[in-house]
């Protein structure tokens, strides 16, 4: 049964005493590590300068590049043979990234996860779906065990499939479903196509949906179309995954559980705090991790923090809906891919000319990326072009996960912004 509903109805207080308590432990315990026994003496702080909430500023910032430089395990806090899981990020051009767990960082996970799906009126006796990917994904565990400490049946569907899905939907009687937007679009399509109508027969009136940025007008059509509340759910693997923060039965921004996290939202080109209320990057410190904790890390999305107090009556600060992000970073079907891990392995095709251009759509339900690439020198070997395509295709699929549609095409054929090529053209719309 869900546990600890203490930490959920913390007073403002109550919480900056604990935040302050666990920060402290935090940063010694982030002593153990080169990395940061490093960055404290770069910066002349040692973890006895951190006596308020507000020393928190004298902390340098940690990036995603950081952990790429402590791959696999340099960040740990505690001996690897402490360590019970690890989720790493996809790729092999550049660096992956790994974030590492003790037995008491997976309780505390799942704890997170059940607390959220305890908030949206989940209960023991609720069938519980997850169509995430399993693996590495942190979609995918994240949520299993965390409907599994709420006491829910779990349904691990795992990723794709989707007339299997909607058989497990109808046949076991799921009434809550994970889903990334859009895919819940694709869903209904293929239950259309079924002749299922998601109103009348099944028992769905729950969908969680996430880790892609989507509109309020996207969730409240998806709500529609299937006939379910859908709630909000943010989260990342440099935090654990799923259980960061999350919207309340209210719907009006996600509460961020402050008892595991310290909030910051900073402007991304000065690093300097945003104004109340303003649109920055979240930066976040995690203050209950034990196996890898990490200190004002720049998370690159975009938010703000709502003010004033949520009806619900929790007082942990809410978030708005991600604006974006600070950098690059595309997501597709729920996968996260950078441009240069297409560039990578397109420039180690001798055939191909320098210029390619990602453009991603979402006709018929259904996110699409293609790879358009300039060939070097003209051919018209048919045979040779095709097997060129489906070798690119096949090393795509490898670095970024998801299934690209690569066209050939001839040199000087792409478009140009003032002699500079253009690499990513994003074409998806709200379709459902
Ligand atoms: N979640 C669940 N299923 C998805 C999906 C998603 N985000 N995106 C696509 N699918 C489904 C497709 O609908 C298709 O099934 P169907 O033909 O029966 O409808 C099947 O997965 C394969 O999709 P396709 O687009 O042909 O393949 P791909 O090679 O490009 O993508 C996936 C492969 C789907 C396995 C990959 O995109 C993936 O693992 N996505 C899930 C990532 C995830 O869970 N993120 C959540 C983090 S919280
Ligand atoms: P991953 O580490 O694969 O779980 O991906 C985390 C990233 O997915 C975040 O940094 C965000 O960019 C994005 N993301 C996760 N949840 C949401 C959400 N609810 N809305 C918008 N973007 C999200
Ligand atoms: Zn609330």
């Amino acid at each position: 049964m869900y546990l600890h509903p203490e930490f959920e109805k913390l007073t403002r207080s109550e919480i900056e005493v604990l935040q302050l308590e666990r920060l402290k432990k935090t940063v010694n315990r982030c002593m153990n590590t080169e990395f940061y026994r490093k960055r404290f003496a770069e910066n002349n702080i040692t973890p006895d300068d951190i006596r308020s909430l507000s020393d928190l500023y004298k902390i340098p910032f940690t990036t995603k590049q950081d952990l790429r430089e402590s791959y696999p395990f340099k960040m740990s806090t505690v001996p690897l043979s402490q360590v019970v899981r690890l989720h790493s990020s996809s790729g092999t051009t550049g660096t992956p990234t790994v974030i590492l767990h003790t037995q008491k960082d997976l309780d505390e996970w799942a704890n997170a996860v059940a607390r959220c799906l305890y908030m949206v009126g989940l209960r023991p006796g609720d069938i519980f779906q997850n169509s995430s990917g399993y693996g590495m994904f942190t979609g995918g565990l994240g949520f299993q065990y965390g409907a599994e400490r709420l006491g829910m049946l779990t349904v691990p569907a795992a990723a794709g499939n989707t007339k299997r899905q909607i058989k497990f939907i109808t046949d076991f009687g799921t009434t809550a479903l994970h889903a990334i937007p859009s895919y819940a679009g694709r869903l209904y399509e293929v239950m259309e196509e079924m002749g299922i109508d998601p109103r009348r027969d099944t028992r769905l009136h729950t969908l969680i949906i996430g880790a892609e940025p989507h509109s309020e007008e996207q969730r409240r059509r998806i709500e529609k179309m299937l006939g379910v509340k859908a709630y909000n759910s943010f989260g990342m693997s440099e935090m654990c995954g799923p259980g960061v923060a999350f919207e309340c039965q209210e719907q009006n921004g996600l509460h961020i559980w402050e008892d595991y996290y310290i909030v910051e939202i900073v402007n991304p080109d000065t690093l300097e705090p945003v104004k109340d209320g303003e649109i920055g990057e979240l930066v976040l410190t995690t203050i209950n991790r034990e196996a890898m904790p990490l200190l004002r890390y720049r998370t690159r999305d975009l938010t703000r923090i709502l003010p004033g107090s949520c009806p619900c009556g929790r007082h942990h600060k809410r978030l708005d809906r991600m604006k974006g992000r600070s950098d690059d970073m595309m997501i597709l079907k729920g996968v996260n891919i950078f441009p240069i891990q297409i560039e990578t392995i397109l420039m180690q095709f001798p055939e191909l000319g320098n210029d390619y251009l990602i453009t991603l759509t979402n006709e018929e339900a259904n996110d699409l990326m293609t790879v358009e690439v300039e060939l070097k020198e003209f051919s018209d070997d048919y045979h040779r072009l095709q097997a060129l395509t489906k070798e690119i295709t096949r090393q795509l699929k490898d670095e970024i996960l998801i299934t690209p549609i690569v066209r050939l095409v001839s040199k000087g054929s792409l478009p140009k912004q003032e002699g500079k090529a253009i690499r990513v053209k994003d074409l998806r719309k709200t379709l459902i």
